[in-house]
């Protein structure tokens, strides 16, 4: 459904990206995983189609992402970890806006339906202003959902959510997965993590070190002559070290 083939990024001299190659399924959750700075965002700007890599390509339902940019944005919805909305405009008004950027019409009511989805709805003439961190990081995700996209690509998009609305949202995202939505996931959260991915991917050092079920983490860590992993916790905390 995706498919990323050796996609190399730099910023400058720095090289960020380099060489990775993954495969991510219809229907599935996917949690790309690594370290602050590893290039998770940098590789999510480039499934959105808005930085174009150094090297490498991206196809998405066979559609290469950055030929056939127009038919593969309106597939796909984007929650950027650092939020985009605007403070002076309402809720309402925040979800207008972006909807301008779609090439389909999103009604009122759907989008009145996205909110009610992150738990907002009550919101929904208040100025983003007077909304808490986590109320905005809510409407964040909403804007992303309102078009009903086939692909989602989310940014840390839960951070700062209290605990019964993340968990209320990580039920949403598996429900939307077992309805065949593609969800990439980045996030720091493990609880998060184990609930919501069925397949990882670690990016660390430019490239995709492991990619696959925790299941298949473990004894990837194992045959790797580890400290035999007790946990889940674990598992994640030894994947994510720096150096083994
Ligand atoms: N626009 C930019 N110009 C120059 N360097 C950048 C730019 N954006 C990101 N970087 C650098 O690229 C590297 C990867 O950044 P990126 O934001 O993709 O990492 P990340 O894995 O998302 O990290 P985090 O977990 O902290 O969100 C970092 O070293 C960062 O400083
Ligand atoms: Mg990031």
């Amino acid at each position: 459904m995706i498919t990323i083939d050796q996609v190399h990024h730099n910023y400058g001299k720095k090289k960020i990206l380099q060489g990775v190659s993954l495969q991510i399924n219809a229907g599935e959750i996917f949690g790309l995983l690594g370290p602050n700075g590893a290039g998770k965002s940098t590789l999510l700007s480039i499934l959105t189609t808005t930085v174009k890599p150094s090297k490498g390509t991206v196809t998405m339902k066979g559609l290469d992402i950055h030929k056939q940019t127009k038919q593969v944005r309106q597939m796909i919805g984007y929650v950027p970890q650092d939020i985009a909305l605007w403070d002076e405009l309402t809720v309402k008004e925040n979800l207008k806006f972006w909807s301008k950027f779609l090439k389909t019409k999103v009604s009122v009511a759907r989008m009145l339906e996205a909110c009610e989805e992150v738990k907002l709805q009550d919101k929904w003439n208040e100025k983003l202003s007077k909304l808490s961190g986590g109320m905005k990081r809510k409407l964040n995700i909403a804007v992303a959902l309102m078009h009903d996209p086939d692909i989602l690509l989310m940014d840390e998009p839960t951070v700062g959510i209290d605990l019964q609305s993340k968990l209320e949202i990580n039920e949403y995202m598996k429900s939307l997965a077992a309805a065949g939505k593609t969800i990439v996931y980045t996030t720091h959260d493990m609880s998060e993590i184990k609930t919501i991915c069925k397949r990882i991917g670690v990016l660390k050092k430019g490239g995709i070190e492991f990619t696959g079920t925790l299941e298949e983490a473990k004894s990837y860590l194992n045959k790797q002559g580890n400290e035999p992993i007790v946990n889940e916790e674990e598992l994640i905390f030894a994947m994510l070290r720096e150096e083994r």
